[in-house]
């Protein structure tokens, strides 16, 4: 352990004097541990992130922003005190707080040791900087290179045997850190875990970081952008249903007021979990502001028995100035590049067929087989059957439980409509919701016991159908089997929709909330091992359970329920905001009363596939839908695989408009929607970005080749009269 002989960039003067002349330290790994001043610094491509040990008992955050080259630059801190009603816990900007003493500051841990003492008195006890660390049960299995460094901060109880491990892993390119926190008890007495947080983020003072953007919605409605000042006090985002939901999503970006889409200093972070969540923004009286996140300690508590440890899901953070779409690129190359399943995270997501909107349950073979049929013509990849399939599932009242095909609906099981959809060159995919059960199924008759209840209560159903309790073992037993036997009697199937229909309530015991989740990725990973060439859509009536801790067993998301193609800009803009369209699924469907055109572009931002009753198109309709299908074939490198753009809001004026540029520059794809016809608007210039400056282009309204700094000075001129008219424009590289 090293000698807490320094107080770094710390000086005692309660009027902001420099009282301490630091020494020049220069560094040259990304992680360094300054010893002069028992400081840390991690050094991203452009960021720099430094806290310290100021007393041994408490580290203290001093600097986070675009990167420093030696600690001079780093501002000092004051170590105030404040008056009789608080102290340094309270005031000064913590790297880590936990239930102590007079800290009223929302904390990172609360625990009752088993005498009742409800307080950690922890102090520093060394760290360790580890090359491609992975550790076997991190709850979020990402794929570090070589680059990754990660600081372990150990901390122990200065009373208790009780250790407190703060992970820092650093994805240096990206400006990116993944903060996690592992607790263990190291003797004998159970510890109670009533509280405890992935990361508590600080941000700097010498401006004002108090404007919050958020996603928050609901059913239908997700992924909307919501940007507020933060008032002092605390505003907090969370999800008590067991699930991420539909109504917050666990993200932030957080700026002084002044970021736009491409320039200002703005703050980030994404929550790995998919259980009950929580995000607290607070400003706090001293000028601080600071972002805490993870599990949600409602009705939480972990008891750790004898040597157990409990590990939180990973809180993401990164820093820019690029703006928001800067953060929201940084955020899709973390998912793009470590999250999403190695095995598919680089390959082309297909275009699909999907009946739900148009035959909801009453599915059968003739019916589907005929549909894949005009598919196939289309130009369509995979076919998927949605619900209705199995059970006596010919409403939403039955059949959830019963994953055996229905023998009316499919006399010969599924084996002909895979052949079939096979022989017509295309890939077949199956629909599943493999958490929940109907009471009136065979499973629920069988095993009622499964279900998430109180014991002698009757529990709230949702869509008619209840939980089954995946923190018991039989029953996450049961739940991959479900799921793995089908696959193994049907090896043409190659992607499941994997959909969830009802929050979580009633949970019997405190600790399942948690346990429920760690089940599930375990049930995905597993089917992921044994099924790897298994392409698996994440779905929760919609976008209800999307999140960076599912991501890395799916490669697909259905971001909502509404297909409805102007309703989905401004959904589509929102997911945007925190996921890669590399995963953001969109269909064209018969929702509202838009010509296929706009259909067809809207759908075309993300993964296209279409949930039309093709069976009514006219032979125009689909000659003009396989054109464009092929269109989206030639452009979905571009929108899957490059940088995207969010150049002008639904949420702000007539018009939208997206841009995609490939990675390396010699291709960009932009899309433009007006939302009303107007006069005035309708020739509009739009700014284009991205492009190499002195690189030469082909672009449309542009005679010949011009530079890419002229197409992004001028833009592209477009027409765009009339309401809900719409353009794509493909810029190239000349060769
Ligand atoms: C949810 C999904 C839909 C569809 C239905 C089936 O609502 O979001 O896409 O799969 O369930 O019941």
């Amino acid at each position: 352990m090293l000698p807490i002989a320094y107080f770094p960039r710390v000086c005692t003067s309660h009027f902001g004097n420099v009282i301490f002349k630091s020494i020049c330290f220069m560094y040259d790994m990304p992680i360094v541990f300054d010893e002069d001043y028992d400081m840390f610094l991690l050094n991203g491509k452009s960021t720099t992130y430094a806290f310290g040990i100021a007393r041994k008992d408490m580290l203290l955050s001093f600097y986070w922003g675009p990167k420093v080259s030696t600690t001079d630059e780093i501002p000092l801190v004051n170590m105030m005190g404040g008056a009789s009603f608080t102290n340094q816990k309270g005031v000064m900007p913590l790297e880590f707080n936990s239930a102590w003493g007079m800290s009223y500051v929302e904390n990172c841990l609360k625990v009752e040791f088993s005498d009742g003492v409800r307080s950690v008195h922890f102090e520093y006890n060394g760290y360790e900087i580890k090359d491609n660390y992975i550790k076997e049960e991190q709850i979020v299995p990402s794929t570090p290179k070589n680059s990754n460094q990660t600081l372990i901060i150990h901390l122990k109880d200065d009373k208790y045997a009780f250790e407190i491990d703060l992970y820092y892993r650093l994805y240096e390119e990206l400006d990116i850190i993944e903060r996690w926190m592992e607790v263990k008890n190291t003797g004998k007495s159970q510890i109670k875990v009533e509280n405890i947080l992935s990361a508590l983020w600080n941000f700097p003072v010498y401006r004002s970081f108090t404007r919050l953007t958020h996603l928050h919605g609901s059913h239908s409605h997700e992924f909307q952008v919501a940007r507020t000042d933060l008032a002092p006090g605390k505003l907090v985002l969370d999800s008590r249903r067991g699930s991420t939901g539909h109504y917050r999503n666990p993200i932030f970006m957080l700026d002084d007021g002044e970021a736009n889409e491409e320039n200002g200093h703005v703050y980030f972070g994404a929550l790995a979990w998919s259980g009950s969540w929580k995000i607290v923004a607070e400003r706090t009286s001293h000028g601080y502001t600071r972002i805490l996140g993870g599990l949600n300690n409602y009705d939480f508590t972990y008891n750790l028995k004898d040597s157990q440890s409990l590990i939180t899901p990973s809180f993401f953070g990164g820093f820019t100035q690029g703006g928001f779409g800067g953060a929201s690129r940084l955020l899709h190359d973390l998912q793009t590049t470590y999250i999403l399943p190695e095995n598919k995270k680089d390959k082309i997501r297909k275009v699909i067929y999907n009946s739900w909107e148009v035959t909801t349950f009453s599915v059968n073979e003739t019916q589907q087989m005929e549909l894949a049929e005009v598919a196939a013509e289309l130009g369509v990849e995979i076919f998927v059957m949605d619900d209705g399939w199995f059970g006596e599932r010919n409403h939403d009242r039955a059949g959830l439980g019963d994953w055996i095909p229905n023998p009316e609906k499919f006399p010969n099981g599924l084996g002909p409509l895979i052949q079939k959809v096979k022989d017509l060159g295309m890939e077949f995919g199956l629909w599943f919701e493999p958490e929940m059960v109907n009471p009136d199924s065979d499973l629920y008759r069988e095993h009622p016991e499964w279900v998430i209840k109180f014991p002698g209560r009757e529990p709230d159903q949702g869509r008619n159908q209840l939980n089954l309790n995946l923190a018991l073992l039989e029953v996450k037993e049961y739940v991959y089997n479900a799921v793995a036997n089908i696959l193994e009697q049907h090896p043409g199937i190659t992607y499941i929709k994997w959909d969830m229909n009802k929050s979580i309530c009633d949970m019997p015991e405190r600790w399942m909330w948690y346990e429920y989740v760690k089940n599930l990725y375990e049930i995905f990973g597993r089917l992921r091992d044994a099924f790897p060439y298994l392409h698996i859509e994440n779905c929760s009536g919609g976008g209800g359970r999307a999140d960076m801790g599912l991501m890395p067993y799916y490669d697909t998301n259905w971001t909502s329920d509404n297909t409805n193609p102007f309703h989905r800009l401004f959904i589509q803009e929102g997911f945007s905001m925190a996921y890669t369209p590399r995963i953001m699924s969109a269909w064209v469907t018969d929702m509202g009363s838009f010509d296929l055109k706009y259909r067809f572009y809207s759908s075309m931002m993300g993964i296209m596939g279409i949930g039309a009753n093709i069976l009514k198109w006219t032979e125009k309709e689909k000659r003009k839908a396989k054109q464009y299908i092929q269109k989206y074939k030639e452009i979905r490198e571009v929108v899957q695989f490059g940088d995207l753009y969010r150049i002008s809001s639904p949420r702000e004026g007539a018009l939208t408009a997206v841009e995609y540029v490939s990675k390396d520059k010699s291709r960009a794809v932009l899309f433009a929607f007006k939302k009303v016809s107007d006069l005035s608007d309708d020739i509009i210039y739009i700014p284009v970005k991205g492009l190499k400056p002195d690189v030469k282009y082909i672009a449309p309204g542009f005679m010949g080749t011009v530079e890419g700094k002229a197409i992004m000075n001028q833009g592209i001129k477009t027409s765009l009269s009339g309401t809900h008219s719409c353009h794509l424009f493909e810029i190239k590289k000349q060769e």
